[in-house]
């Protein structure tokens, strides 16, 4: 972390590095959040697929709602500004259970978790932190994929996030879903979401919001710019340009070597031996 710290993008707050964009001062008021029973939470750590659920969530309400910016993202006005929202509240974030703010737990807020393998997010990470003048400058993938082992990136260990919200997996306020899972069959993913969030929705819109929300369209309007280009669910970024690379399952294949396989499994085993994913 140290080069990342020295280039001045990234400070660390209870441990974990954040990039300037979230200002110590808001990390430090989330605790005092005011949450409202109706706020629908959308969590992941970073590039697992949050802009894709976000873009499927927001089409799947016939009232008004908000996708805001991430919780973390900005300076103590962000809270205010969110303070100030009339209508409903879709709130992204990349904090890890722990750090999120008591007033959604205790309001029990509807939480919706997307994961992805570790492998493919630790490649989509690897292009962001190239693109991404907000991100630290890295060399080489062997280096970066230390970096991600290691938990010496943005946001920090995927394990220990991943395992932070694992730990409350069945409590009923929260939905875990995985990326490969929207990848193989995403109606049936969609039904599930609108059934969490009791909304109903009829197959032919499933259908066609499915469509509407595939990876070429997504991209196609974010290059169009039929998306408001600024506006994104991640803190690290306002360039949607950044967000859809490839859509790919498995492209870790065409970037791990055997050997960091290997490694990658041994410390994928260790730290998520407890876990019941
Ligand atoms: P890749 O870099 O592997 O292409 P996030 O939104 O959390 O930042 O995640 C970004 C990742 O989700 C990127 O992965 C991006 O291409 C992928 N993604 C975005 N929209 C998608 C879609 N409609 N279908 C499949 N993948 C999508």
């Amino acid at each position: 972390m140290s080069n990342s710290t020295e280039a001045g993008l990234i400070h660390m707050f209870k441990g974990i590095p954040f990039t300037i964009r979230s200002s110590p001062e808001l990390l430090k008021c989330l605790d005092t959040f005011d949450a409202r029973e109706d706020d629908v939470l959308l969590v992941s750590y970073p590039k697992s697929g949050t802009h894709w659920l976000a873009g499927i969530i927001t089409k799947l309400y016939n009232t008004q709602v908000t996708l805001t910016s991430p919780i973390e993202f900005g300076d103590i006005s962000t809270l205010e500004e969110l303070n100030k929202l009339s209508s409903k509240r879709i709130i992204p974030t990349h904090l890890d259970y722990n750090m999120l703010p008591p007033n959604f737990k205790n309001k029990k807020c509807k939480m919706i978790y997307i994961s992805r393998n570790p492998k493919d997010t630790a490649v989509s990470m690897y292009h962001y932190y190239r693109d991404n003048p907000n991100l630290p400058t890295i060399d080489t993938w062997t280096a970066f994929f230390d970096l991600f082992l290691k938990g010496d990136v943005v946001c920090g260990s995927w394990f220990d996030h991943f395992l932070s919200w694992e730990e409350h997996e069945s409590d009923k306020n929260i939905l875990f879903l995985f990326y490969e899972d929207m990848k193989k069959d995403l109606p049936k993913i969609v039904k599930e979401i609108t059934l969490f969030l009791s909304l109903t929705v009829n197959d032919n819109d499933i259908q066609d919001i499915c469509k509407k929300s595939s990876f070429s369209e997504m991209k196609s309007d974010t290059e169009k710019e039929n998306s408001n280009p600024n506006h994104t669910v991640c803190a690290l970024t306002s360039n949607r340009k950044l967000i859809f690379r490839k859509g790919a399952v498995g492209d870790w294949k065409n970037h791990f070597t055997p050997k960091q396989n290997r490694r990658f499994e041994e410390i994928f085993n260790e730290k998520m031996k407890l876990s019941k994913m």
